[in-house]
């Protein structure tokens, strides 16, 4: 299923993308490339990057591979996502970065381009994790409802945590209202890395409603994630659970297991506290997130 976002009225967006953010940061570059590869031949058509991953790289060659192997006809039948990381988030330095960003991919265009994190870091700050003193101080904030506000092109999409356990109603309600489509990254909660957590793998209720299903947790939450309307990008580097991520759109979760969901505490895995410094636009994760925490 795709969804036409109407600022890229040629190409509608899938509603389920693979994510590349592995970790540690190019840990396994190499595999990443027969992985995107992969998930391409398992019929992915949306693959979410970003300059801050490393992963542009090979996903670039892995789209080389595809359209060479025939995989694919054209790079048009892709939707590819790549995000401005903050150390370029300075007016000079947006189109270079773009241009690096194409350059990395070895493609014409991008279908999409995000803002990584609504901040700046010092320019040329490019390693990760930066430090305190690398976020620069601006005012006032480039929150959603301050770009609507002045943006002559409104955001087509808002990438944000959402799964069970982080469901971002508020946001989603703001979102639809303005027409922004919500896409969740760590849908499955991200376990093993720095910005997830285990608690959605293991959250009972979710492993009940997957077992009285004969769906796995994955399918449950990602099922969800579709249900609510959102774009999940979702990522694993097995074979098996990669196809098993594809398979949730000829089933439903019923009133009552949605219903479950919907009641279930929420509990954000990544508050984003390296986003905060003294003198930068937020020095609170309330601030961060607008009280939204
Ligand atoms: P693996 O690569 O071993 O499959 P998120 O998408 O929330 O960032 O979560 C990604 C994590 O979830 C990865 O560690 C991935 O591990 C794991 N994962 C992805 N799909 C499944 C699945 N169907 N069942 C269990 N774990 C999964």
């Amino acid at each position: 299923p795709t969804f036409p976002l109407y600022s890229t009225a040629e190409k509608a967006i899938p509603l389920l993308g693979f994510g590349t953010a592995e970790y540690p940061f190019g840990a396994s570059i190499h595999t990443l490339k027969e992985t995107i590869l992969e998930a391409i031949k398992l019929g992915y058509r949306h693959f979410d990057t970003a300059a801050i991953y490393l992963s542009e790289q090979p996903l670039g060659e892995a789209i080389s591979d595809a359209l060479r192997l025939g995989l694919i006809k054209s790079r048009d039948e892709l939707f590819i996502t790549s995000k401005l990381w903050c150390s370029d988030a300075h007016h000079d330095f947006v189109l270079p970065a773009l241009k690096k960003t194409l350059q990395n991919l070895k493609l014409e265009y991008l279908n999409l381009f995000l803002i990584h994190w609504p901040l700046s870091l010092k320019p040329a700050k490019y390693e990760f994790p930066f430090q305190e003193e690398d976020i620069v101080p601006f005012d006032p904030k480039s929150k959603l409802e301050t770009i609507l506000s002045t943006a002559k092109i409104p955001p087509a999409v808002n990438q944000v945590e959402m799964n069970p356990l982080w469901q971002q109603k508020k946001l989603r309600k703001f979102c639809e209202e303005k027409g922004i489509l919500v896409e969740a990254y760590s849908p499955l909660g991200a376990k093993g890395t720095a910005w997830g957590t285990n608690r959605v793998m293991e959250c009972d209720v979710l492993k009940e409603i997957a077992q009285a299903k004969g769906k796995s947790l994955a399918q449950v939450c990602l099922r969800w994630a579709h249900e609510q309307g959102v774009c999940a990008l979702v990522k694993s580097f097995n074979k098996e659970r990669m196809k098993q991520n594809l398979d949730i759109f000829d089933w439903k979760l019923t009133a009552d297991e949605s219903h479950k969901i919907s009641q279930l505490p929420q509990c954000k895995g990544f508050p984003g506290a390296v986003f905060l410094s003294d003198d930068g636009p937020y020095k609170s994760v309330e601030e961060l997130w607008d009280g939204e925490i």
